[in-house]
């Protein structure tokens, strides 16, 4: 990690806690769709439960941040509140273990999304990065979970992961800006 110089440029936190909070708020509703599709007491809708519980915390965490700096939420939040149920409940409605896979996917790529963010902040904002490295550790351990509990073994898992990666650098890189 390096640290802030005079001349560099400095990380616009404002967009970071933008982007994270759309984020964690989206993970919450995509698995809100898995839920709501999953019977209720097999493995994997326990499973998903536990770390549905760490991303309402990963959110209530990101809210208060924005509030107490008056950062604005993306302007994209109900397009997120709709298409990460969507993508919830299409996964869970495919299979389980496709459900599954799609906790690995997104997790994937918030987890490079966090150590990116981490890089850039380097030692400036260390309460923010404080949050990042702690939740960046949940996240990959939703992502080992999912793959300890068959999310490989999806039917198609290489085409859906990759069609989930890209859709959550789509989703990573517009929530940033608007
Ligand atoms: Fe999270
Ligand atoms: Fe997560």
């Amino acid at each position: 990690m390096n640290g802030w110089r005079p001349g560099d440029r400095r990380a616009d936190t404002h967009s970071m806690l933008r982007v994270d909070q759309a984020g964690e708020y989206g993970a919450t509703r995509i698995y809100a769709g898995q839920l709501a599709v999953l019977r209720r007491n097999c493995t994997e809708a326990k499973l998903i439960a536990r770390m549905a519980a760490q991303e309402e915390r990963h959110l209530d965490r990101f809210n208060a941040l924005m509030a107490g700096r008056r950062v604005r939420p993306t302007g994209l939040q109900p397009v997120w509140k709709v298409a990460g149920f969507a993508l919830g409940a299409v996964t869970a409605l495919m299979s389980e273990k496709a459900a599954l896979a799609c906790t690995d996917a997104v997790e994937t790529e918030i987890d490079r999304h966090y150590g990116q963010q981490l890089d850039q902040l380097g030692d400036q904002d260390p309460e923010l990065a404080a949050d990042i490295s702690e939740f960046r550790a949940d996240e990959l351990e939703h992502r080992d979970t999912a793959r300890a509990a068959g999310a490989t073994g999806a039917i198609g898992y290489p085409l859906l992961a990759a069609a989930i990666r890209a859709g959550c650098r789509v989703a990573i890189a517009l929530s940033k800006r608007i």
